[in-house]
């Protein structure tokens, strides 16, 4: 079968499309068993091709951590059968593949209206910001959201998610014009430019701030990230897109009563057995019913890899990305 690779760890350019070896029949009997129709592209991507990600499989590997796909095998006990469409999560690699063998807890049905490219851009993202939102945001009825990186995988995530969790309104924060119209498109209320947010989140809430931050990039906003937090507000720390890992000093926290908090959605699946299970069980009739919209990716081909990845790192990225690969 065909996969990208990561073959050296010097950037997306090494990416490469490969004859690789399809899941073996030991494993085909355990897992099920997916053809491969769309794969979701994440900045974890791009971080494992620098070996820059805490997880770092030996070289050379196949990336991806989402796919969406039909069914081609499954154990007689799974509660998907062969013919079924369904998403899929790797969670760290192996997804950018013609096949992929999965556990069975790990597939989720895709729901009819949901085409595979846009399914392959759900569950990676809208799992994390419902956890960051919900279990770790405690996200309540009429709250406002501000959404860094809103052009983003995450940031149009946290934009089409944050109303039907109960947010009353979502301000995006984008670096340029471009981005601006792709965070409408995802359903914000309000934009505004990352230079100078927090004068224009100020104007928009009427000097009050926002209740809840969602925020994947880091860097230089934190500090003003928390300047525009509302009394009683929270700051979700999702990633470092920016480079850097802001510090904190707590007596801000303490001033204002405010929260940093951490949501670190991998993990937390981990040390949550059914936690995958409860998240679909939530999100699944919301997609169904196109309350919470699907995502409107940007689909590179699989021989276009690199570029996929490598738009990611460049900051180029129109909303989610995501590879065809059927
Ligand atoms: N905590 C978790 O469980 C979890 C789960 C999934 C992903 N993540 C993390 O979430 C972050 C976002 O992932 P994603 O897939 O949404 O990425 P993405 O699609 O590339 O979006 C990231 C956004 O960050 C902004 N950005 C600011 N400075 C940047 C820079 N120097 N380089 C690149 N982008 C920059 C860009 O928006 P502007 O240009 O508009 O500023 C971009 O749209 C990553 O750090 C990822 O590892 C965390």
């Amino acid at each position: 079968m065909r996969a990208a690779q990561i073959t050296r760890l010097d950037g997306p350019d090494a990416v490469r499309v490969a004859e690789v070896e399809e899941p073996s029949s030991a494993e085909g009997a355990e897992q099920v068993v997916i053809d491969v129709h769309a794969a979701g592209v994440a900045f974890p991507d791009a971080l494992l091709t620098r070996g820059l990600y805490q997880y770092k499989p030996e070289l050379p590997f196949t990336p991806g951590a989402e796919i969406a796909g039909v069914v081609r095998s499954a154990p007689a006990d799974a509660h998907v059968a062969a013919g079924d469409r369904v998403l899929g999560l790797t969670m760290l690699s192996g997804g950018m593949a013609e096949v992929v063998a999965l556990p069975a807890e790990r597939v989720f049905p895709l729901p009819d209206a949901v085409s595979f490219e846009a399914g392959a851009g759900i569950l990676f993202n809208d799992l994390t910001v419902q956890f960051a939102l919900r279990t770790r945001g405690r996200l309540a009825e009429g709250e406002t959201v501000l959404v860094h990186g809103a052009a983003g995988g995450i940031g149009t995530s946290a934009l089409r998610l944050a109303p039907a969790l109960g947010a009353a309104r979502t301000i995006a924060v984008v670096s340029t014009e471009e981005k601006a119209e792709i965070a409408r498109a995802a359903g914000a209320s309000d934009v505004v430019l990352a230079d100078g947010f927090r004068d224009a989140v100020k104007e928009i809430t009427g000097g009050r701030g926002v209740d809840v931050v969602v925020d994947p990039v880091g860097g230089d906003r934190f500090t003003d990230s928390l300047r525009s937090l509302a009394v009683g507000g929270r700051l979700l720390v999702i990633g470092f897109t920016g480079g850097e890992i802001p510090t904190v000093k707590v007596n801000r926290l303490l001033l204002n009563n405010v929260d940093v908090v951490g949501a670190g959605w991998g993990a937390w699946t981990f040390s949550h057995p059914g936690y995958l299970q409860e998240q679909w069980a939530e999100l699944q009739p919301l997609l169904a019913s196109g309350v919470v919209p699907a995502p409107q990716p940007e689909v590179f081909p699989l021989e276009q890899a690199a570029q996929a990845i490598a738009s990611l790192e460049n900051r180029n990225a129109k909303g989610k990305v995501v590879l065809k690969l059927r």
